[in-house]
């Protein structure tokens, strides 16, 4: 591996790739994603950069809005795209600024509507409450119930303030959850069945969410409009915007296999936003392919560079001990998809263009992929020119079972989190590596 191209730099472990930033950050603080990385990332890109009050910054892989947003509150124009109809909604419903008094004024009645409940559809659907005879279940009826009455009353509020308000309460729902996100996966709180969680803990929790919106309503200005575009940036970002941008941030989902549409499955089905197993799936196929979950369209190319060759043959070798079959193919595929995302940036962007994208490396069978290189090499191929690749931060060591893999003598891998720096023209200084 061509680790002398990595260099470790000042944006190392100061929170750049985390969204610990944006838990205190106005508006960014509304609904946080724990893939998020820090608004400081973005407005220290678009300060390096240089972007002008009528350049246009962009992200194909927005989440929960940082780059819009942050974009946004500077005064720049940007574009988002997500393909997850909810993170897309966060992110535009970080963008309303409705008249806070009339917001303030909507949140007796949605604490009414809790109070009064409402059957829920959410009983009937598996995993989610305990009327299914499962054994665990996400949310106790209580909940499903205040959250499924305050929902109804979100609709005689008006129109400017709903999506705040839904915003809150589906917040308030997740916190109200027996279940949270941790590391790849939902998983059930200690002593979930303890915790007792009802409509009393989904009104403070709702409250708490409201009075933090009511509050960065009175000290945020609007900021310049954005727009965020719901679908699969893979087919969407050549259509969508006419104007050429100077600046893209962006993280992609990371080669680990971890799949956004699971993770969101309570939020999708709480906001209304898929009804039924079968609308999940087809999210699902609209992402990145980055997990093993569904049978994606087999990948053509492989022209990726000697690293990719060297990380599939490494895979190969060990595929006796990869959890799932599919492993190398996914590793294609996701490099076609970042090779077709970075194929169709450049094509939108200007002349002095620059492109900040954050990723991290993988493992698997302790085989690793340089993903941060691989995606050099691509861009290059893409028609960036590589600037740099620098480290935020080294994660967790992979491979649990390292022992069953190692060779003699060979290193546990050490993944790494790194914001790999193209521009779109040639430096005016070869950089030397
Ligand atoms: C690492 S997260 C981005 C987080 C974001 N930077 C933030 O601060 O919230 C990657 C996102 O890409 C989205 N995504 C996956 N495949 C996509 C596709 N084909 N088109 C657009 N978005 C996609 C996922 O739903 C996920 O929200």
């Amino acid at each position: 591996m061509r680790n002398h191209q990595i260099e470790e730099s000042s944006y190392a472990d100061i929170g750049w790739s985390n969204a610990v930033h944006a838990t205190s950050a106005p508006v960014h603080r509304w609904y946080v994603i724990k893939e998020a990385f820090s608004p400081r990332l973005v407005q220290d890109a678009i300060d390096e950069v240089g972007v002008g009050a009528e350049d246009l910054v962009v992200d194909p892989f927005c989440g929960s809005g940082t780059v819009p947003l942050t974009a946004s509150l500077g005064g720049y124009r940007s574009v988002g795209f997500e393909v997850n109809p909810f993170l897309a909604f966060v992110s535009r419903a970080k963008m309303d600024r409705p008249n806070q008094q009339t917001f303030s004024r909507a949140i007796p009645r949605i604490l009414e509507g809790i109070d009064e409940g409402r059957k829920c559809n959410l009983e009937q659907i598996s995993t989610f409450s305990r009327s299914c005879g499962r054994e665990k279940w996400l949310f106790n009826t209580s909940v499903l119930r205040g959250f499924e009455g305050a929902w109804q009353a979100t609709a005689r509020c008006p129109t400017d303030v709903r999506n705040l308000l839904r915003l809150s309460l589906i917040g308030a729902a997740m916190d109200s959850c027996n279940a949270s996100v941790d590391g790849k996966c939902l998983r059930y709180k200690k002593g979930w069945q303890m915790l007792g969680y009802g409509r009393r803990h989904l009104k403070s929790a709702f409250l708490q969410r409201a009075d933090a919106i009511s509050m960065d309503l009175l000290s945020v200005d609007k900021g310049r409009k954005s727009v965020v575009l719901q679908g699969d940036c893979r087919s969407a970002i050549t259509q969508s915007f006419r104007r050429k941008f100077r600046l893209c941030v962006t993280s992609p989902p990371y080669l680990n296999s971890f799949d956004y549409t699971d993770i969101y499955r309570p939020e999708l089905f709480l906001g209304k936003f898929v009804g039924s197993t079968t609308e999940l799936r087809s999210i699902r196929f609209g992402t990145v392919r980055s997990h093993v979950q569904v049978d994606w369209a087999r990948p053509t190319r492989n022209d990726f560079g000697a690293l990719y060759h060297q990380s599939i043959a490494g895979l190969r070798n060990r595929a006796a001990y990869l959890w799932n079959p599919k492993i190398p193919v996914m590793v294609q595929a996701y490099f076609e998809d970042m090779h077709t995302v970075l194929t169709k940036l450049r094509e939108r962007a200007q002349p002095d263009a620059s492109l900040w994208l954050i990723v991290s490396t993988s493992a698997y069978a302790g085989i690793e992929i340089p993903v941060d290189l691989i995606i050099g090499d691509i861009g290059s191929k893409a028609g960036w020119f590589l600037q740099k690749i620098s480290v935020l931060r080294f994660l967790r060591s992979a491979g649990q079972h390292w022992h069953r893999f190692a060779g003699k003598g060979e290193d546990q891998p050490r993944l790494r989190e790194s914001v790999i720096m193209f521009g779109a023209s040639k430096p005016n200084r070869t950089r030397q590596y």
